[in-house]
């Protein structure tokens, strides 16, 4: 059953009707009422971080990839990490494997990353002058977005630019980009990427903004300046990633959230979700309760982002709770496995997927 049937008939099969729907979303339909045409909003597209190796080799976990996804990014392949062994090498295969299933199945794939801190390969750290560092930067780019030029409309440029705790004097993130360049490898990467694909959606991506915290009060300010900032000089750049890897047992800043959400539209800047799901570790045990939290949480943040504006896609960072990179940093102190997104292990439907369907649908 494909997404669209799966959202009409769990609304009309009277889902509505159980606490789930109610419970986490405010303004669902009507216990026992099935879903009007106005309730399935106007699609915003869903899709998913994929691990290609497993589009091969297991059958469900393509399968769900193929029933809910209209987008896919690749949650490895395209990070310097997995494309560059070595200076003189580029290695490409997960991604080509991972555009041709997008191309095969009409899905789009998103682009992730081009400059970033994390998962740098070592050689990267020889990288000795300003110089040096401009050469290779816009050599990975011009050569990695030309390869999937007009295949690949939306990448995330910069990831995670901001520093985990911005101040005034140091609102970026050290990287080996930062170092060599100082913040115009912002820059730099947004006006290379644009020279080489025109077409393509420039994007900034970020997390941690989206709770009443000191940090994520911080971070918002210092990820608007820098928006700002490229704007007040006409540098290439169409829109925002909010990560949304959000924390269970944190409740979501709406007020401050939806605040940001309407500066980055003053900035005429379009804004993504680009990395769901819901870090449980600090949530009950109970599988029932936590996966109720979890959804009360993702509808809260999407709540306000969307009443303020619609987002060109709402992706989470994988599909099944079966693969995720929550448990390398958040385990439970009781041993439990996490669920953190829309699918458990065995691909079933949680309230988190409930949600997301509130907000997203397959086009008719
Ligand atoms: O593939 C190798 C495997 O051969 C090896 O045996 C194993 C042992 O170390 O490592 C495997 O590679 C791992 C890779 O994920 C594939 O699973 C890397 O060590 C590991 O560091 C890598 O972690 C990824 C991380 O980014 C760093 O690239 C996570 O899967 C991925 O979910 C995470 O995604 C990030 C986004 O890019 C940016 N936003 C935050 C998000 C979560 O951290």
């Amino acid at each position: 059953m494909r997404r669209r049937e799966f959202v009409v008939g769990a609304l009309g099969a009277g889902l509505a009707a159980s606490n789930v729907l109610d419970s986490v979303i405010p303004g669902a339909p009507a216990a026992g009422g099935t879903a009007s045409a106005s309730q399935l909003r106007t699609a915003i597209p869903f899709g998913a971080a994929v691990r290609v190796d497993y589009l091969a080799d297991q059958f469900d976990y393509k399968t769900a990839i193929l029933e809910h996804c209209q987008m896919v990014v690749g949650e490895g392949g395209l990070k310097w990490i997995d494309l560059r062994p070595t200076r003189d090498d580029f290695v490409f295969d997960q991604p080509d494997r991972l555009i041709a299933f997008a191309d095969a199945n009409g899905m789009k794939m998103r682009g992730h990353t081009l400059a970033w801190y994390g998962a740098m390969p070592d050689w990267t750290q020889q990288i000795a002058s300003e110089a040096e560092a401009e050469g290779e930067l816009v050599r990975h780019i011009e050569t990695v977005v030309g390869r999937y030029k007009g295949r690949i409309p939306s990448w995330d440029v910069i990831n995670e630019a901001i520093a985990d705790h911005p101040t005034a004097d140091s609102p970026y993130r050290d990287s080996i980009w930062q170092q060599r360049l100082g913040k115009r490898f912002v820059e730099l990467s947004l006006r290379t990427a644009a020279a080489v694909d025109p077409d393509m959606q420039l994007v900034i991506n970020d997390y941690a903004i989206e709770n009443p915290t000191d940090q994520c009060r911080a971070k918002r300010e210092a990820l608007l300046n820098m928006l700002r900032d490229l704007k007040d000089r006409d540098v290439p750049l169409h829109a925002v990633g909010i990560q949304g890897h959000l924390l269970g047992d944190q409740e979501i800043d709406k007020e401050g959230l939806s605040h940001f959400v309407e500066a980055v539209a003053a900035l005429d800047l379009e804004v993504l979700v680009t990395e769901l799901d819901v870090i449980d570790n600090k949530l009950p045990a109970s599988t029932y309760d936590r996966d109720q939290i979890a959804a009360a949480t993702a509808n809260d943040f999407l709540r306000a982002i969307c009443d303020v504006k619609r987002p060109g896609a709402i992706l989470t960072w994988g599909i099944t709770d079966r693969y995720t990179w929550v448990p390398m940093w958040f385990t439970r102190d009781d041993g439990k496995p996490n669920r953190p997104l829309p699918l458990d292990v065995n691909y079933r439907p949680k309230a988190l997927m409930q949600v997301i369907e509130e907000y997203t649908r397959v086009p008719a």
